[in-house]
Protein backbone atom coordinates (compact mmCIF):
# COMPACT_ATOMS: atom_id res chain seq x y z
CA UNK A 1 0.00 0.00 0.00
CA UNK A 2 1.47 3.20 -0.74
CA UNK A 3 0.56 6.23 1.64
CA UNK A 4 1.69 9.64 2.43
CA UNK A 5 5.09 9.95 4.20
CA UNK A 6 4.41 11.31 8.25
CA UNK A 7 6.50 12.58 10.81
CA UNK A 8 6.52 9.86 12.64
CA UNK A 9 8.12 7.60 9.87
CA UNK A 10 10.92 9.60 9.85
CA UNK A 11 12.97 6.85 11.73
CA UNK A 12 12.24 3.92 9.71
CA UNK A 13 12.64 5.52 6.71
CA UNK A 14 15.75 6.40 8.00
CA UNK A 15 17.14 3.12 8.22
CA UNK A 16 15.45 2.12 5.27
CA UNK A 17 17.82 4.55 3.28
CA UNK A 18 20.97 3.35 5.89
CA UNK A 19 20.42 0.05 4.57
CA UNK A 20 21.36 0.92 0.99
CA UNK A 21 25.39 0.83 0.75
CA UNK A 22 26.51 4.52 -0.07
CA UNK A 23 23.00 5.82 0.03
CA UNK A 24 22.70 7.70 3.58
CA UNK A 25 25.06 10.58 3.07
CA UNK A 26 27.12 11.98 6.77
CA UNK A 27 25.87 15.47 6.65
CA UNK A 28 22.28 13.69 6.68
CA UNK A 29 19.91 13.77 9.75
CA UNK A 30 16.37 13.10 10.99
CA UNK A 31 16.02 16.61 10.26
CA UNK A 32 16.78 15.94 6.97
CA UNK A 33 14.50 13.43 6.30
CA UNK A 34 11.95 15.70 8.04
CA UNK A 35 12.36 18.49 5.97
CA UNK A 36 11.90 16.33 2.91
CA UNK A 37 8.89 14.99 3.46
CA UNK A 38 7.20 18.37 4.64
CA UNK A 39 6.11 19.18 1.47
CA UNK A 40 3.51 16.31 0.89
CA UNK A 41 5.21 15.14 -2.04
CA UNK A 42 6.56 12.33 -0.05
CA UNK A 43 5.69 8.64 -0.18
CA UNK A 44 6.12 5.25 1.47
CA UNK A 45 5.45 1.64 0.11
CA UNK A 46 4.00 -0.29 3.22
CA UNK A 47 3.20 -3.87 4.05
CA UNK A 48 2.71 -5.36 7.09
CA UNK A 49 3.42 -2.31 9.01
CA UNK A 50 7.18 -2.03 7.54
CA UNK A 51 7.70 0.20 5.20
CA UNK A 52 9.40 -1.38 2.01
CA UNK A 53 9.65 2.11 0.23
CA UNK A 54 10.40 5.39 0.12
CA UNK A 55 10.21 8.51 -2.50
CA UNK A 56 10.34 12.60 -2.30
CA UNK A 57 9.73 15.08 -4.47
CA UNK A 58 9.47 18.79 -4.19
CA UNK A 59 7.14 21.36 -6.09
CA UNK A 60 9.27 24.10 -7.36
CA UNK A 61 7.19 25.89 -9.57
CA UNK A 62 8.65 26.47 -12.42
CA UNK A 63 9.43 22.28 -12.04
CA UNK A 64 9.47 20.08 -10.04
CA UNK A 65 12.28 17.70 -8.93
CA UNK A 66 12.61 14.07 -7.52
CA UNK A 67 15.36 13.99 -4.82
CA UNK A 68 14.76 10.30 -3.28
CA UNK A 69 13.75 7.37 -4.14
CA UNK A 70 14.67 3.72 -2.72
CA UNK A 71 13.56 0.09 -2.21
CA UNK A 72 14.73 -2.23 0.51
CA UNK A 73 17.23 -4.69 -1.67
CA UNK A 74 14.52 -7.82 -0.45
CA UNK A 75 11.97 -6.52 -2.44
CA UNK A 76 13.27 -4.89 -5.38
CA UNK A 77 11.59 -6.04 -8.76
CA UNK A 78 8.27 -6.37 -7.57
CA UNK A 79 7.22 -3.27 -9.13
CA UNK A 80 7.35 -0.91 -5.83
CA UNK A 81 9.80 1.31 -7.12
CA UNK A 82 7.25 1.80 -10.06
CA UNK A 83 4.00 2.61 -8.13
CA UNK A 84 5.92 4.88 -6.02
CA UNK A 85 7.08 7.24 -8.95
CA UNK A 86 3.98 7.11 -10.33
CA UNK A 87 2.22 8.16 -7.37
CA UNK A 88 4.65 11.01 -7.71
CA UNK A 89 4.28 12.07 -11.20
CA UNK A 90 0.25 11.44 -10.83
CA UNK A 91 0.01 14.24 -8.23
CA UNK A 92 2.44 16.71 -9.81
CA UNK A 93 -0.03 15.84 -13.20
CA UNK A 94 -2.96 16.53 -11.18
CA UNK A 95 -0.62 20.29 -9.62
CA UNK A 96 -0.38 21.04 -13.31
CA UNK A 97 3.36 20.55 -13.19
CA UNK A 98 5.14 19.90 -16.68
CA UNK A 99 8.18 18.92 -15.31
CA UNK A 100 9.83 16.60 -13.22
CA UNK A 101 13.86 16.15 -13.10
CA UNK A 102 15.94 13.84 -10.87
CA UNK A 103 19.79 13.00 -10.18
CA UNK A 104 19.72 9.35 -10.07
CA UNK A 105 22.71 6.91 -9.78
CA UNK A 106 23.82 5.18 -12.81
CA UNK A 107 22.80 1.84 -12.19
CA UNK A 108 19.01 3.27 -11.95
CA UNK A 109 19.42 4.91 -15.33
CA UNK A 110 17.45 1.42 -16.99
CA UNK A 111 14.79 1.82 -14.11
CA UNK A 112 13.98 5.66 -15.13
CA UNK A 113 14.01 4.89 -18.78
CA UNK A 114 11.37 1.91 -18.33
CA UNK A 115 9.17 4.41 -17.02
CA UNK A 116 9.54 6.89 -19.87
CA UNK A 117 12.39 9.14 -18.37
CA UNK A 118 14.81 10.64 -20.61
CA UNK A 119 18.13 12.62 -20.45
CA UNK A 120 17.37 16.17 -20.69
CA UNK A 121 19.32 18.39 -22.62
CA UNK A 122 20.23 20.51 -19.98
CA UNK A 123 23.24 19.48 -17.49
CA UNK A 124 23.49 19.09 -14.14
CA UNK A 125 25.84 20.93 -12.50
CA UNK A 126 26.43 20.77 -8.38
CA UNK A 127 28.38 22.65 -5.84
CA UNK A 128 30.09 21.28 -2.68
CA UNK A 129 29.36 23.73 0.45
CA UNK A 130 30.68 24.40 3.58
CA UNK A 131 28.32 23.68 6.35
CA UNK A 132 28.27 26.66 8.97
CA UNK A 133 25.52 25.54 11.03
CA UNK A 134 25.66 22.64 13.50
CA UNK A 135 21.79 22.45 13.55
CA UNK A 136 20.59 19.70 11.45
CA UNK A 137 23.03 17.11 13.57
CA UNK A 138 20.88 14.82 15.60
C1 LIG B 1 16.06 1.79 -8.48
C2 LIG B 1 15.06 1.12 -7.52
C3 LIG B 1 14.33 2.21 -6.76
C4 LIG B 1 14.08 0.28 -8.34
O1 LIG B 1 13.07 -0.19 -7.47
P1 LIG B 1 12.27 -1.56 -7.79
O2 LIG B 1 11.11 -1.64 -6.87
O3 LIG B 1 13.24 -2.70 -7.74
O4 LIG B 1 11.83 -1.33 -9.31
P2 LIG B 1 10.53 -1.96 -10.02
O5 LIG B 1 10.37 -3.36 -9.57
O6 LIG B 1 9.37 -1.05 -9.83
O7 LIG B 1 10.99 -1.92 -11.56
C5 LIG B 1 10.30 -1.17 -12.54
C6 LIG B 1 10.91 -1.45 -13.87
O8 LIG B 1 12.30 -1.08 -13.89
C7 LIG B 1 13.10 -2.21 -14.21
N1 LIG B 1 14.32 -2.14 -13.42
C8 LIG B 1 14.41 -1.99 -12.07
N2 LIG B 1 15.70 -1.92 -11.69
C9 LIG B 1 16.43 -2.07 -12.84
C10 LIG B 1 17.81 -2.10 -13.12
N3 LIG B 1 18.74 -1.96 -12.16
N4 LIG B 1 18.19 -2.25 -14.40
C11 LIG B 1 17.29 -2.41 -15.38
N5 LIG B 1 15.95 -2.37 -15.18
C12 LIG B 1 15.54 -2.21 -13.93
C13 LIG B 1 12.26 -3.40 -13.83
O9 LIG B 1 12.62 -4.55 -14.59
C14 LIG B 1 10.88 -2.94 -14.22
O10 LIG B 1 10.66 -3.00 -15.62
P3 LIG B 1 9.39 -3.79 -16.22
O11 LIG B 1 8.19 -3.18 -15.56
O12 LIG B 1 9.47 -3.53 -17.66
O13 LIG B 1 9.59 -5.19 -15.82
C15 LIG B 1 15.79 0.16 -6.52
O14 LIG B 1 16.59 -0.75 -7.26
C16 LIG B 1 16.68 0.88 -5.51
O15 LIG B 1 16.22 1.27 -4.43
N6 LIG B 1 17.98 1.04 -5.84
C17 LIG B 1 18.96 1.66 -4.93
C18 LIG B 1 18.74 3.15 -4.79
C19 LIG B 1 18.59 3.87 -6.12
O16 LIG B 1 19.26 3.58 -7.09
N7 LIG B 1 17.64 4.84 -6.13
C20 LIG B 1 17.27 5.60 -7.32
C21 LIG B 1 18.19 6.65 -7.77
S1 LIG B 1 18.95 7.66 -6.56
Amino acid sequence: MIRRAMPDDVPEIRLLMESVPGFWQSHWSNSTVGLAIAGGLAFVFEEDSRILGFVCAHDLGFRAYLSELVVAPKTRNQGIGRALVQRVEQELSVRGQAVLIADVWRDAIPFYAALGWEAPEAVLLRKRLKSRNSGRAE
